[in-house]
């Protein structure tokens, strides 16, 4: 069984291709089904160089009880748009036991909320996407042959990232208070409501409404059609990394055959 959290699709796709290759069932960790699989992969965003907390929930109140959890080959796979510090040791600790394998993926960046930060150019996304069909079929060969493999781009600062941004991070940036709409470019389609993972979103007045239980991911705000959500005013200016993919990713996400 594969399990996984995505925002804005990225994970989702190397979820499908890990599943499609193990020959394993996909499931979502915000619906999920109890299994008594040997193998049980973890598919999800790096947040802040840790996991999501929706992440943390899911191991907490789910996954932990599974009776096979000490025996089980336990890997996750990460993805991310640069590096992911030590998340690997962060989702131990939710844990509670070491993972048998754990992988670390890049894929087009998502997060444009602070200064210096901002979606990868078309030329760098594609780049990152060209490398999903070798990565995942690398990766499920060593899932298969059931190999402690350790691939994991950390960046530099590490520690610093995970141990000490990675909290400020959460107490002050990970809400949705931040949000909001121009009116002026919103057409009320309701595409945020719809990307949104974890039904954060309600539609009032033809305008979304955030219901204070947010994921983090941005899948509102890169799924407006007219940039018309921003976070705070930081991300006016910013790029929506759905532009920057190629038609293939695009009909990826809209569930179209590929
Ligand atoms: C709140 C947030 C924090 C992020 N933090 C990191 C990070 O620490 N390092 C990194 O390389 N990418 C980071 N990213 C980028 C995502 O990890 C990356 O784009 C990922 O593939 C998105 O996956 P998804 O499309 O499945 O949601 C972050 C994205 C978000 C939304």
């Amino acid at each position: 069984m594969i399990y996984y959290f995505s925002g804005t699709g990225n994970s989702l796709l190397v979820g499908r291709r890990l599943s499609e290759r193990l020959g394993e069932q996909l499931c979502p960790m915000t619906a999920p089904m109890p299994t008594a699989d040997d193998a049980i992969g973890l598919v999800f965003p790096v947040y802040a160089w840790g996991i999501p907390n929706i992440v943390e929930g899911f191991v907490r109140d789910f996954l932990k009880a599974f009776p096979q959890m000490d025996s089980a080959f336990l890997y996750a796979v990460m993805t991310c748009g640069d590096d992911m510090g030590y998340a690997d040791r962060v989702l131990e600790a939710a844990l509670g036991r070491k993972l048998d394998a754990a992988f670390s993926v890049q894929m087009p960046n998502v997060y444009v909320c602070l200064p210096g930060f901002d979606v990868d150019s078309k030329e760098v996304s594609s780049e990152k996407l060209s490398r999903v069909e070798g990565r995942t079929s690398e990766i499920a060969g060593k899932v298969r042959k059931r190999e402690a493999a350790r691939q994991l781009v950390r960046g530099r600062f590490a520690w610093l990232k995970t141990y000490v941004l990675r909290p400020l991070f959460n107490r002050s940036l990970l809400t949705d208070k931040y949000f909001n709409v121009d009116a002026s470019l919103c057409t009320s389609c309701g595409k945020c409501r719809k990307a949104c993972p974890v039904g954060n979103i309600k539609m009032s007045d033809g305008s979304p409404k955030w219901q204070s239980h947010c994921a983090g991911c941005l899948a509102c705000y890169h799924a407006c059609p007219h940039h018309a959500i921003n976070f705070g005013r930081m991300t006016q200016k910013k790029g929506q990394f759905i532009y920057n993919l190629t038609i293939y990713y695009l009909l990826f996400i809209y569930d179209l055959t590929i």
